[in-house]
């Protein structure tokens, strides 16, 4: 395959290090463009900008994209309910459809002939990043050489690049495969593999074990205004006093409150800060075996505090102002959403009418959600709407009871008619 320009979505990790030069030496390009995206790795960017340099990259691309991120990839998959198989809240899958779009964006204005990843064959990944790719732009080619590459080891690779006369330092390899963004953390390999033993205490990057956490209930109230969140406020006393100064939301001092209010650009940074907070509180880990889209079962830790608390959440907004059926329904679509997105099916237009659907739904989702933080867990303290269809005079048992019993009485007869129909028939002998 011949290929003269191409641009390598760029981590900043050794496999796709070693892929500039081996871009060049193997496939022939004259020019390698790498593109990092920021979507909340927390990573030293100028040291990363080095990296591809040194690496023989000419030319590097370092891109903000957590707003975007935060916007049109992390609450869509909110709004879905979306966690594959009832527990991964997709922080990788959603992650490579954004880097993708820019891939597509930056090989048009570079005038590339290709785009590059390092994914191997047995992942997700490269499926999302080629489905993404083809979607947006079938004329590119995508190349995907880790998949084809003869390197048994890290040490190879690192053989490989010193030949090249690319001084690297053997750097000690975590022990695991990580990818991490403000989504969320996925953690793999190395003795997780076996999927009955429990993960070592260094397995987790971000949360405290829950038993190690402070033993003090942490109040916390969300604000969502129409499906987005805005802001919180927790509770005054020990835990959020040591923490506060490491969080990024502007602070407006109520009497009993610590309320954290972000810019309408900002929401990256709220989810930073439901990380931080519900990291240190033990909050948001997962440990399960997945199917992967290629049919192999992998063992998987996830990290995903921010998600917890704004799943649990919303959810109760959704519990007042939806109807029934609304509810039902959109319920009945999480599992789809959730496996279109694992499947690498972002940019289809069955998620994106899900999308149109679930906002459409959700345009009142305002409100406010008082929830109880402690030791790993959370818990729902209660829940407001100003769009509620709760009516406290229908509910009630009390005196102010406004509801017509009667009524009641004959909707009960009349919704039972074919099973009394039926239960006739039965009496007779007949359905056994
Ligand atoms: N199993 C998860 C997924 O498919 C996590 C993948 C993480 N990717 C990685 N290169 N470590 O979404």
């Amino acid at each position: 395959m011949k290929v003269n320009k191409v641009v390598l979505a760029y981590s900043g990790g050794l496999d796709t290090s070693v892929l500039v030069p081996y871009l060049k030496e193997k496939y022939g390009c004259k020019e390698v463009i790498c593109v990092y995206a920021d979507i909340g790795q927390e990573e030293n960017l100028e040291a990363i900008r080095k990296k591809a340099l040194d690496f023989g990259a000419d030319k590097i691309y370092i891109l903000d994209l957590k707003e975007e991120f935060a916007k049109d990839y992390c609450m869509p998959v909110l709004w879905a309910n979306a966690r594959y198989e009832g527990k991964y809240y997709l922080s990788a899958a959603i992650s490579r459809p954004l880097i993708s779009k820019y891939l597509v964006e930056i090989a048009k204005k570079e005038n590339a002939d290709a785009v590059a990843h390092g994914s191997t064959g047995k992942g997700n990944d490269q499926v999302r990043f080629e489905l993404s790719v083809l979607a947006l732009d079938p004329s590119l080619k995508v190349l995907a050489p880790v998949r084809e590459w003869e390197f048994k080891s890290r040490e190879e690779e690192i053989e490989y690049a010193q030949k090249k006369g690319i001084p690297v330092f053997a750097t000690k390899k975590s022990p695991y495969s990580i990818d991490k963004n403000l989504w969320g953390i996925s953690i793999e390999c190395g003795v997780l593999e076996d999927p009955f033993k429990e993960p070592p205490k260094d397995a987790w990057q971000i949360t405290k074990d829950p038993k190690d956490v402070i033993d003090e209930e942490v109040i916390l109230h969300i604000f969502f205004e129409n499906a987005y969140p805005k802001g919180f406020k927790v509770k005054k006393g020990s835990f959020i006093n040591s923490i506060k100064s490491n969080l990024k939301g502007k602070i407006k001092e109520e009497k009993e409150f610590y309320h954290f209010v972000y810019e309408d650009n900002e929401l990256y940074k709220l989810i930073m800060d439901l990380n931080t907070i519900s990291a240190f509180l033990g909050i948001g880990r997962v440990d399960m075996v997945e199917n992967r889209l290629v049919g192999i079962k992998s063992r998987e830790l996830y990290e995903q505090p921010a998600p917890e608390i704004l799943d649990k959440a919303l959810r109760e907004i959704e519990s007042l102002i939806l109807d029934r059926e609304s509810l039902h329904f959109k319920l009945s679509n999480n599992q789809k959403y959730a496996d279109l997105v694992y499947y690498g099916y972002w940019f289809s237009p069955l998620k994106e009418a899900f999308d149109e659907f679930n906002k459409s739904l959700l345009k009142n989702a305002t409100g406010e959600v008082k929830l109880k933080l402690y030791k790993g867990n959370v818990y729902v303290l209660g829940r407001k709407s100003p769009y509620s269809l709760y009516d406290y005079k229908l509910a009630t048992y009390d005196k102010e009871d406004a509801f017509d019993h009667i009524a009641g009485g004959k909707f009960t007869l009349v919704w039972g008619l074919p099973l009394r129909q039926i239960g006739k028939i039965k009496g007779m002998g007949g359905n056994k």
